[in-house]
């Protein structure tokens, strides 16, 4: 048996634009990702957020689901467009009484709220005046911040900014795989930094709130030792880790990464102060994994979401993948917690996602296992020193996985999307019982 400490948070996690659907009600305004979603070719057979797992309407039967699964702690996020539908101007109370009925559902419940402000639905009309690349709007994000802060800091301690902040730069600025869908290189770097700064100034205007940032990082190895693949996996490495966590908890970008993109931009968007604010004291990193990266040199130019680094390849390690082709690897998950814990030793984490997307509707044993060697990772980083002190689930329920619409599901919970019924997968009852003995049987 292996068993963890009895305070580890054993949670799950969704997103408001993936799960809650009700994107016209209450005063809701229109976000990047209906826009987008709303474009030819973006999203797998066109689909969109606009009904997804109806949580909005649901949230109550989710949340008794939660409960009876043992859940000790939820992961949501927090739609900006139903709080400030223009993105700017005073609280929509009808959008901040959902979250606070949401909110107080779990905690009659005995679950703990882990709400992420921003989880990439950025209200539209804030894109039309610029978006991520443009500075005011990290200083309407911390505005934004504030207002949620006010109306439900009495009855939630933890707050994480941002999701995944590298996502929402170079999918949705330099790849255009995501929102908001654009293609220029330049405009992703800046909007990497003013992720970062709108992280930085809400968790100052916090500053009484206990704050963290989940960033998707993971373990990125060179396919030989040659010194062109050493080169490019310390490029990879640079762009996907640690242009976030060093300005975050080093108050510097690495030197290297502004190196390797000095040719795409300089670094003029940055004023004197902004590092200074990106590492306002945080509480807690989430790290969000799911797979392992191995690259090599590429002798031709690649079109990757890595700026300023196209002759760079992906290789595979040859490992079984999951349904959305990503390589399973629990022992990159090891050596991804023991690295952060040698290179930023002072911050507590929480993986806040992991997990598996499967085609089998209810019977999954493949995403049980996953679950369980990611868990057993989990205890030998803790058995190592790792200040590693909560797991969340990818996802509790079935949901919209962004371009990739519905098709791929990573829910322990099953979504019959015409009928909205849930269905706990064999997964899920297998995680429940890991809560109740808090461990693993060997
Ligand atoms: C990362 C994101 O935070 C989440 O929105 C997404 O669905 C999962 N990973 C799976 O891709």
């Amino acid at each position: 048996m292996t068993v963890f400490d009895p305070r580890f948070v054993w949670g799950a996690a969704t997103s408001s634009y993936q799960i809650e659907g009700a994107t016209a009600e209450d005063g809701r305004g229109p976000s990047i990702w209906d826009t987008f979603a709303a474009t030819p070719g973006a999203v797998h057979d066109g689909e969109d957020g606009s009904v997804a797992a109806d949580h909005y309407h649901r949230f109550a039967e989710d949340v008794a689901l939660m409960a009876e699964l043992g859940l000790r702690a939820y992961r949501f996020s927090i739609a900006w467009p139903r709080i400030q539908p223009t993105g700017t101007g005073p609280a929509n109370q009808r959008g901040l009484d959902f979250y606070r009925r949401l909110t107080d559902t779990l905690l009659d419940h005995g679950i703990q709220p882990w709400p992420t402000l921003y989880h990439w639905d950025l209200p539209q009309p804030l894109e039309d005046r610029g978006g991520w690349p443009v500075r005011d709007t990290a200083e309407r994000f911390a505005d934004y911040a504030v207002i949620v802060h006010e109306a439900l800091g009495d009855r939630i301690t933890r707050w994480t900014t941002l999701n995944e902040p590298w996502c929402s730069a170079f999918l949705g600025y330099a790849t255009g795989r995501h929102a908001p869908g654009r293609r220029e290189p330049a405009a992703a770097v800046r909007a990497a930094h003013h992720l970062l700064l709108g992280h930085g100034l809400a968790a100052q205007a916090l500053a009484d709130a206990r704050i963290g940032i989940t960033l998707n990082l993971t373990d990125v190895s060179p396919t030989s030792d040659d010194p062109a693949d050493l080169d490019a996996a310390r490029r990879i490495d640079g762009l996907q880790n640690r242009l976030f966590l060093d300005p975050v908890l080093r108050g510097r970008y690495p030197d290297d990464v502004l190196d390797d993109l000095a040719g795409t931009l300089d670094f003029d968007h940055v004023r004197d102060g902004d590092l200074k604010t990106v590492a306002a004291p945080l509480d807690f990193l989430g790290v969000n994994y799911y797979a392992p990266m191995l690259v090599g040199a590429s002798a031709t130019p690649n079109d990757t979401a890595y700026v300023g680094s196209p002759r760079v390849r992906f290789a595979g390690g040859g490992r079984p993948r999951t349904s959305m082709g990503w390589e399973i690897d629990a022992a990159g998950l090891l050596a991804l917690l023991t690295r952060l814990h040698r290179e930023y030793p002072a911050v507590p984490l929480y993986l806040t996602e992991n997990g598996a997307a499967y085609d089998d509707p209810v019977h999954d044993p493949l995403r049980t296992a996953y679950l369980r060697d990611h868990l057993r990772a989990c205890a030998e980083a803790v058995a190592r020193g790792v200040p590693l002190h909560g797991y969340f689930v990818w996802s509790l329920l079935d949901n919209f996985e962004w371009s990739h619409g519905y098709r791929p599901r990573f829910g322990i919970v099953h979504v019959d999307y015409a009928t909205q019924r849930r269905t706990p997968k064999d997964s899920a009852r297998w995680y429940a019982e890991v809560i109740r003995r808090g461990g693993l049987s060997d």
